[in-house]
């Protein structure tokens, strides 16, 4: 594919993400939210499901966990502009219920033709949802995200190489100084896998993993 097709194939996608039916999300949505930013971004957030703010605007985290993670781009260097911020389902949930197994299996095949589009050099997972999502694309099967967070996964995925960083979810941190606390670490630790100054012992192959 051209590079210069990228805009045009997102914008297609997201085209297709508002008018999709796939699940019963979109009786209850205001606007769905495709997701935003660099397609040709070296970095993709992918958080869970849109929330209240982002329904109502249509665009991803733009609430207060939305500026949290604003600030926490920022902390790389980089603007939201830089990179792609999207999330695993388009839809708001009812009353921001976690999304269900079949609204996800619903969704997803959106999520991956993005990456698979813009190619980041690095997927930052923010939650459980996202995180168990995008692993099990690469065969790691996780419950949860504690055995996981602040790890790198250096694999080949999508169809080329790619680092995947899960880390919480900035919701989880805005009342819990602690989380906070490693989420601000856990993107020190984005930083230099960014810069490439890769410290090899965060580094999990998918051998030492299993
Ligand atoms: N939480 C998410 O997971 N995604 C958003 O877009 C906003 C809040
Ligand atoms: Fe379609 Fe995803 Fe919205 Fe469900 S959540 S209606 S699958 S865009």
């Amino acid at each position: 594919m051209a590079d210069d097709k990228r805009e045009k194939l997102l914008e297609a996608i997201a085209q297709e993400i508002k008018r999709c039916k796939k699940c019963i999300l979109h009786q209850h949505r205001k606007n769905a939210v495709p997701g935003e930013g660099n397609p040709y971004a070296q970095i993709m957030f992918i958080g869970e499901a849109p929330g209240y703010h982002e329904d109502i605007q249509g665009r991803p985290f733009v609430g207060a966990a939305g500026k949290l993670l604003t600030t926490l781009i920022e902390s790389l260097g980089l603007s939201r502009s830089d990179v792609f911020i999207t999330n695993v389902v388009k839809c708001r949930p009812p009353n921001n219920r976690d999304p269900i197994q079949e609204e996800i299996q619903a969704c997803s095949p959106y999520l991956l033709r993005q990456i698979k589009i813009i190619k980041p050099k690095i997927i930052v997972t923010l939650g459980r949802h996202s995180t168990i999502t995008i692993l099990k694309e690469i065969g790691v099967k996780v419950q949860g995200i504690t055995s996981v967070r602040g790890k790198v996964f250096d694999t080949e995925a999508f169809g080329f190489k790619v680092k995947i960083i899960p880390t919480y979810h900035p919701a989880a941190a805005l009342y819990n100084p602690k989380l906070k606390d490693v989420l601000e670490e856990d993107f020190r630790f984005i930083d230099v896998v960014l810069r490439e100054k890769l410290d090899r012992k965060r580094e999990v192959t998918l051998d030492e993993f299993f």
